[in-house]
């Protein structure tokens, strides 16, 4: 797949350096910004208080898939909506969900190690889901659904328990698994 990447830090960067092993082609985008015209799928991965300053600097986001890795801690959604996530929806009106925003990318490079692939959440559109699930495969977890998109709220939320979790055991990675796949 053509992916482009809005951030390449720690979870823009990472996930494209997994995602181009895996044999995708990533546009690895800054805060300068950039176009995404040709992209199948896009990744937003910038600090969650500028996700609308990101958005508004990328050309040809109309209609696209977009995977929203972001995480606010103590910063309020865009006025008017419950998450992040909703809010690049309704700039972008194409098929989005909420991931990778509860693992750590410090992990990225030790998840080939797992003796299972571990667990990485995710919500959102129907439509998104294929895909969002083969990146997720391809990044080397395994694809724990959380709901559709109004859920991406609660997962936004969830980073605070997972903030208590790394003071006690410093980055982790975790697994979810129904009694049949355990
Ligand atoms: N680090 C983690 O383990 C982790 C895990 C899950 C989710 N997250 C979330 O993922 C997001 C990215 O985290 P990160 O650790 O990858 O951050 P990071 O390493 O600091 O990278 C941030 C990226 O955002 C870009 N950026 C910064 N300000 C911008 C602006 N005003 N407009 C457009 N782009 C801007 C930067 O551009 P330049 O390249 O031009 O500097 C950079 O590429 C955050 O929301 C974070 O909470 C982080």
């Amino acid at each position: 797949m053509r992916l482009t990447t809005i951030g390449r830090g720690n979870v823009g960067g990472g996930l494209a350096d997994l995602w181009e092993k895996a044999g995708h082609q990533v546009t690895r985008l800054g805060r300068e910004g950039g176009d995404a015209t040709g992209s199948d799928a896009v990744l937003v991965a910038v600090p969650g208080g500028v996700v609308a300053e990101a958005l508004e600097k990328v050309r040809g986001l109309e209609g696209k898939l977009v995977i929203d890795a972001t995480n606010r801690f103590g910063v309020e959604p865009p006025a008017g909506f419950q998450s992040n996530a909703e809010y690049v929806k309704a700039k972008t009106q194409g098929p989005t969900a909420k991931s990778f925003n509860i693992n750590f990318a410090k992990m990225y490079g030790q998840i080939g190690q797992a003796r299972t692939a571990p667990s990485n959440l995710w919500c959102g559109d129907d439509e998104a889901r294929e895909v969002v699930e083969r990146l997720i495969r391809d990044a080397g977890y395994e694809p724990v659904r959380v709901g559709k998109l109004d859920k991406a709220g609660a997962q936004e939320r969830m980073i605070e328990g997972v903030i208590g979790i790394l003071e006690q055991m410093g980055p982790f990675v975790y697994r979810m698994a129904p009694p049949d796949r355990l």
